[in-house]
């Protein structure tokens, strides 16, 4: 049963991700993705290359010729709305190390028919699949070290700088930030006004501003898979108000942070007087499920007023709800120009000491056509 917003400003299209509100209780837990698939539980002798590389062919041929092409050319027998990458050039523009692969492999495309394969394949299928494309590939050339290219290994990396416009007419950010997590996404940031501007995937960032006599912009290298409502997003945050309408809030960096294997920011919430009255800290990191892939942002409240109702500012476009099969969650369904859709969810964990200190996610998904038939794979992957 699905229920239509006009558009986002309606009320009914806010109570959906009414965040921090006693009337959001606590939802299904996190999507689980340990389910093994037994295709190849048998290949426990594995050790040499080329068994590797012939199970790894036998993946590729039933997951992944569909779309690639039977010998990686790219033209695979499904027609998509872009084409999949040919293999035989060896050019991967999200990253060409096997762990770049690995992680493209894993976590998916966001905003691109390139599924994420973590609840189909199992760690050792996807690195065999993984060796296998790569091999059909040119012999790589050794990347080239160099000082000024960041990039992230075995934990999150922040890096502070200005930044160019993040898409064409729009400003450059003096005061950017890039969170660079290890499943390969990139988080970038207005720091000034702690806006997320889009998410890259792929390679890091080259510091640029290292370079010459300094002041020159960060180049983050990863390729965009979202531009957060066309780059130039508004405040995130608002307060519902009982009169009707919600108030902007304005937000101000405090500090950034590696933990828990996720870098995190920190920001005051502040009223129209300027004055902090709670904080809220933040990350991102890549997820895929039921087919569709993107990312997901927890958000964590500290110390919120009791009875204050903040509401996350949904993307400028006309959305509606439509309910997820039996599993009791909605997601807010946005479709775009060209055919596919981009989806919200939020789900909300209230921990021991209240709703002051909340866990809110909001998952973002998109790439895909909203069929019935793949909203229902979704509804399945969230049950
Ligand atoms: C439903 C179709 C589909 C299936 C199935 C699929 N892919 Fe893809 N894949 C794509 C598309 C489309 C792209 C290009 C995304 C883009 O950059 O626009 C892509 C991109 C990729 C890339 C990124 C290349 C780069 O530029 O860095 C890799 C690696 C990849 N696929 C590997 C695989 C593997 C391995 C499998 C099987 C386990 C697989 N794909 C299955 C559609 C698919």
């Amino acid at each position: 049963m699905a229920m239509f917003a006009p558009s986002f400003r309606s009320p009914l299209s806010c109570v959906a991700l009414l965040l921090f509100s006693a009337s959001c209780s606590d939802q299904a837990a996190e999507p689980t993705k340990t389910e093994e698939s037994n295709a190849s539980t048998t290949s426990a002798v594995t050790g040499s290359v080329t068994a590797d590389v012939s199970e790894g062919a036998k993946i590729y041929q039933a997951q992944c010729a569909l779309c690639h092409g039977e010998n990686g050319d790219g033209k695979g027998i499904v027609v998509l709305d872009r084409p999949a990458r040919s293999f035989l050039e060896g050019a991967f523009s999200f990253g060409n190390t096997t762990a770049a692969v690995t992680r493209t492999v894993t976590n998916g495309i966001g905003g691109t028919p390139m599924p994420g394969f973590a609840s189909v394949l199992n760690e050792t299928e996807i690195i065999a699949v993984v060796d296998y494309v790569i091999s059909l590939g040119p012999e790589q050339d050794i990347p080239m070290e160099s000082a000024t290219l960041l990039q992230v290994m075995d934990r999150p990396v922040v890096v502070r700088g200005g930044l160019g416009p993040i898409a064409e007419g729009l400003p450059t950010i003096p005061r950017g930030l890039l969170l660079g997590g290890t499943d390969g996404l990139t988080f970038q940031y207005d720091a000034e006004t702690v806006r997320l501007l889009g998410v890259r995937q792929g390679e890091f960032v080259k510091r640029k501003d290292w370079e010459n006599r300094g002041g020159d912009f960060l180049e983050p290298l990863g390729t965009l898979i979202h531009l957060v409502d066309g780059g130039d997003p508004n405040t995130m945050w608002q307060l519902g108000s009982l009169l009707g309408g919600n108030m902007d809030v304005k937000l101000k960096m405090v500090a950034t942070e590696v933990s828990n294997d996720k870098a995190w920011l920190e920001y005051a919430l502040l009223d129209g007087n300027g004055k902090e009255f709670m904080r809220m800290r933040e990350s991102g990191s890549a997820l895929s499920m039921g087919g569709w892939s993107g990312y997901r942002r927890v958000f964590q409240s500290i110390n919120r007023p009791p009875g204050l109702t903040l509401t996350f500012r949904e993307p400028q476009l006309n959305g509606r709800t439509v309910e997820l099969g039996d599993s009791g969650r909605t997601a807010q369904v946005f479709e775009q120009k060209d055919g596919t859709a981009f989806i919200m969810m939020s789900t909300m964990d209230i921990v021991a000491d209240g709703e002051a200190n909340a866990t809110q996610t909001i998952d973002f998904l998109f790439g895909r056509a909203d069929t019935p038939e793949t909203l229902a794979e979704l509804a399945e992957a969230v049950q």
